[in-house]
């Protein structure tokens, strides 16, 4: 044993040290920032958070390896709890049509909008979506995401569905953080069930979710409930067969129009009611008594030229926490950085950097169901990202940049990388 070392001294794996941590736990403190701070993990769970000053002993005793990150700042991993990572083609040519004038509501009443990624991802072979899914996903690992979730949404048949979710889970398997999927189903009617939307939804009830669930391919269920996709009492269907095959519900709400979606999530205890746009005020009253969370997706809002902002407000008010996500898809939102959508969310929907950055850590973990990550508290899983910034707003503030150094998932490092040159000292205040 070396010299100091007591037997009851702490014995971790790893110790961070010189490093100021946003553990975004409440505290006096904004974003519950300690400064000249550490962090220990043995395993893949955070073992000590303090200041340095408080360590038991010195560093060099307390640790397998003791690690000095010059002053950067430490965050939770970063989660991203809204996406649809897995689809064929793109919608360039849409893209191009909106920039005329055209609307994303038209384009989809066309048969265009989620239809044609339809098509393309049912002629894709689930290698070629794992691979592209797995680039979008690693895009998204640079910027310090730990955590993941992933939709189906794009076969709308069972054959397709599947193919979509097993590309996700082998997505998975290769990467180091976390992945949770959603069977998303109910996202459009497919053509062939043209003016037949319930048939299309007894097929989702008493056919595919009965087979996705007992392949184990899905964490959650979502829906699409809009006057372009499936209405309450449909959703509602759907909803209940979740429920039946015991699995969580999340939705798609109130996106373009106000269908009540927010209280028939909340109705279901939904973990998450996304978008929420036209979201009337009894809904967001019904979400905070259901504990559901609010996913603001400004990357969808800022992508189809919404007007209509999301009643951030009301949110504050009621006490409901707001999670905010990339939406990645090919469609209304091409996005593979979250850390762009914290700007966008202040800039947008005049979030504080503060809340911007709870919701793409605490909130958004709460958005996928976990009570072990989006902080920084010992018991909590340790996932990790480090930042070469001078103070956490500048993740909110930077357009564009990628000031993450280093992640960590379930205690391992998972990725080490030299920042981007942000100007200033480029350096955390001392
Ligand atoms: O979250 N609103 C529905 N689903 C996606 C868009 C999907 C698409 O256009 O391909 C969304 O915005
Ligand atoms: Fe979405």
């Amino acid at each position: 044993m070396p010299t100091g070392i007591t037997d009851t001294m702490p014995h971790w794996d790893e110790l961070w040290v010189n490093a100021h941590l946003a553990t975004l736990t409440v505290a006096a403190e904004p974003y519950g920032a300690i400064l000249d701070g550490a962090l220990a993990t043995t395993g893949d769970r955070i073992t000590w958070v303090g200041r340095r000053a408080d360590l038991p002993g010195p560093p060099e005793q307390l640790a397998r390896r003791v690690t000095s990150l010059d002053s950067a700042w430490i965050t939770p991993g970063l989660i991203d709890c809204h996406t649809h990572l897995v689809f064929g083609g793109h919608r360039a040519a849409e893209f191009q049509r909106r920039l005329q004038g055209e609307s994303y509501e038209a384009i989809a009443r066309k048969g265009g909008g989620i239809l044609s990624t339809v098509e393309a991802t049912r002629a894709a072979t689930e290698d070629q979506l794992t691979a592209a899914a797995t680039s979008r996903l690693a895009a998204l690992h640079t910027e310090g995401i730990t955590t993941v979730e992933i939709k189906s949404g794009y076969g709308l048949d069972l054959e397709t569905e599947l193919k979509i979710l097993r590309a996700a889970r082998r997505v998975a398997d290769a990467f180091p953080g976390t992945v949770r999927t959603t069977f998303l189903g109910a996202h459009a009617v497919p053509r062939d069930y043209a003016g037949r939307a319930d048939a299309y939804v007894d097929l989702i009830c008493h056919q595919m979710l009965p087979r996705i669930v007992e392949a184990g391919l899905a964490d959650a269920v979502d829906a699409f409930c809009e006057r372009i996709a499936f209405t309450p009492q449909q959703t509602v269907r759907v909803f209940e067969a979740a429920r039946t095959a015991g699995l969580p519900v999340k939705l798609h709400a109130d996106q373009l129009s106000d269908s009540d979606g927010a209280a028939l999530a909340a109705r279901f205890s939904a973990l998450s009611a996304d978008h929420l746009e036209h979201t009337n005020a009894a809904g967001i009253e019904a979400m905070a008594k259901a504990g559901t969370i609010a996913v603001l997706l400004p990357g969808a809002w800022y992508f189809t030229h919404a007007t209509v902002v999301p009643p951030v407000d009301q949110c504050r008010a009621s006490g409901v926490p707001m999670a905010l996500a990339t939406d990645c898809n090919p469609g209304s939102s091409p996005a593979t950085s979250l850390l762009l959508m914290l700007n966008l969310a202040c800039t947008l929907f005049r979030l504080t950097p503060e809340e911007a950055l709870s919701g793409i850590t605490r909130h958004a973990a709460r958005a996928l169901g976990f009570g072990d990550r989006g902080t920084l508290a010992v018991g909590q899983r340790a996932d990790l990202a480090f930042w070469a910034i001078s103070e956490p707003a500048d993740l909110s503030y930077w357009m564009g940049a990628n000031p993450c150094i280093g992640v960590v998932c379930g205690g391992r490092s998972a990725l080490t990388r030299r920042p981007a040159t942000l100007g200033g000292s480029g350096r955390a205040r001392q």
